[in-house]
C-alpha cells in the first residue's frame, strides 16, 4: 500500500463522521451501541494514541466497552468486559499466523484458484470486503496488485496500522507495497469507479454461520459487533458484477447459500469455506 498510502489513507479517513465510531452490539437479538475509548498503553505512544482519537472522533478518558489502543505492538481493539477475548490488530510480519500465510502455499491455494491465479496471470483484484486483509494479502504475496475497501472506521484503522508496520519489514514490506486501503463503502466506490475497471473483485461479507476455528472464533467476536452481518451483500455482487471485467469471487462459509440475486458460474469448495464464482471473462496469460 505504498504509492501515496499516507495521504491516501489520511483522505479516506475524512470520509467517516466521528459520530460513527460506535459499535453496534447484537444483545438480546437487538442492536444496542456499544462505546469505544482511545487508550495510550505507554507514555511513548501518547502523542500517536491521540492523533487517532483525533482522527476518529474517540474520548481518550471515558467509560467504555471497547478500547482502541496503540502500543508496542501497533493498534489493536480489544473488549474490556471480564474474559473477553483477547486484541485483535491487523499483523502481516509476527507471530504464527503470519508465518503461516507467508509460507503457506502457493498458486493451488483455494483463495489463489478463485481469484483465477496461473501461472503467467497475476489478476489486478479488488477486494472489496478487506477486513483485516487476511485474504488480500495471499493475493499479493502471489503478486497481485490490490485495491482494499473497508467502510468500518475502526477495522479500517486497524488494517491501516498494520499494513503500515508491514512496509518497514523487508521481506513483506515489498509485498504489502501491492495492497492500497480506501476506506469507504464499497457499494458507493464501486459504482463510481473511475479508470481501468479491475479485472477480479473479491467479495468476503459478514455471514452469520463462520468458520470455528479459535482465531476466527476470536476475532469474528469482535468483528461482528463492529461489522454486523453486511445485509446489503446483495447489493454489493450487482455492484461488483457490474464493474468486475473478468470475475466477481464471493467467499462463503461452506453451507451457506449464494448472495441473493445472480447465481454463480461454478463454485471452489474447501473445508469451511466455499467460493462461488461468477465468471464473467477468460484470463489470457502475458507472454
Ligand atoms: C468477513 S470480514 C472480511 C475478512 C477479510 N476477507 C480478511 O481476510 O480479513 C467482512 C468485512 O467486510 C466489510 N464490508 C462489508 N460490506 C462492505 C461494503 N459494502 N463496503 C466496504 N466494506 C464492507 C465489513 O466491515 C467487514 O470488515
Amino acid at each position: 500500500m505504498q504509492r501515496g498510502t499516507s495521504s491516501r489513507i489520511d483522505r479516506l479517513l475524512e470520509h467517516f463522521e466521528p459520530s460513527f465510531i460506535v459499535i453496534f452490539l447484537m444483545m438480546n437479538g437487538k442492536l444496542a451501541k456499544a462505546t469505544v475509548r482511545m487508550e495510550s498503553l505507554a507514555p511513548a505512544f501518547d502523542l500517536a494514541a491521540s492523533k487517532w482519537a483525533e482522527r476518529l472522533g474517540l474520548p481518550i478518558e471515558a467509560e467504555a466497552e471497547f478500547a482502541l489502543q496503540v502500543g508496542r505492538e501497533g493498534l489493536q481493539l480489544i473488549e474490556l468486559a471480564q474474559n473477553a477475548a483477547g486484541p485483535i490488530r491487523a499483523d502481516f510480519v509476527t507471530g504464527a499466523v503470519a508465518h503461516r500465510r507467508l509460507y503457506g502455499g502457493g498458486n493451488g491455494q483455494m483463495t489463489a484458484k478463485a481469484a483465477g491465479i496461473q501461472p503467467g496471470i497475476r489478476p489486478v483484484v479488488v477486494d472489496a470486503t478487506a477486513g483485516l486483509g487476511r485474504d488480500a494479502f495471499v493475493l499479493a504475496r502471489l503478486g497481485c496488485e490490490l485495491t482494499l475497501i473497508e467502510r468500518h472506521p475502526l477495522i479500517s484503522a486497524l488494517l491501516e496500522d498494520g499494513l503500515q508496520r508491514a512496509l518497514a519489514d523487508r521481506e513483506v514490506g515489498p509485498i504489502v507495497e501491492r495492497m492500497r486501503l480506501i476506506g469507504g463503502d464499497a457499494i458507493d466506490i464501486l459504482s463510481a469507479w473511475n479508470g481501468e475497471p479491475p479485472q477480479v473483485i473479491y467479495l468476503d461479507p459478514m455471514f452469520p454461520l463462520r468458520e470455528k476455528s479459535a482465531l476466527v472464533k476470536k476475532e469474528m467476536r469482535l468483528f461482528r459487533p463492529l461489522a454486523g452481518d453486511d445485509d446489503d451483500a446483495p447489493a454489493l455482487l450487482e455492484a461488483a458484477l457490474t464493474l468486475a471485467s473478468h470475475r466477481v469471487v464471493v467467499k462463503r462459509p461452506r453451507k451457506a447459500p449464494a448472495i441473493t440475486g445472480e447465481q454463480p458460474g461454478y463454485v471452489l469448495e474447501g473445508k469451511s469455506s466455499r467460493f462461488d464464482i461468477y465468471p464473467k471473462k477468460t484470463f489470457k496469460a502475458e507472454g
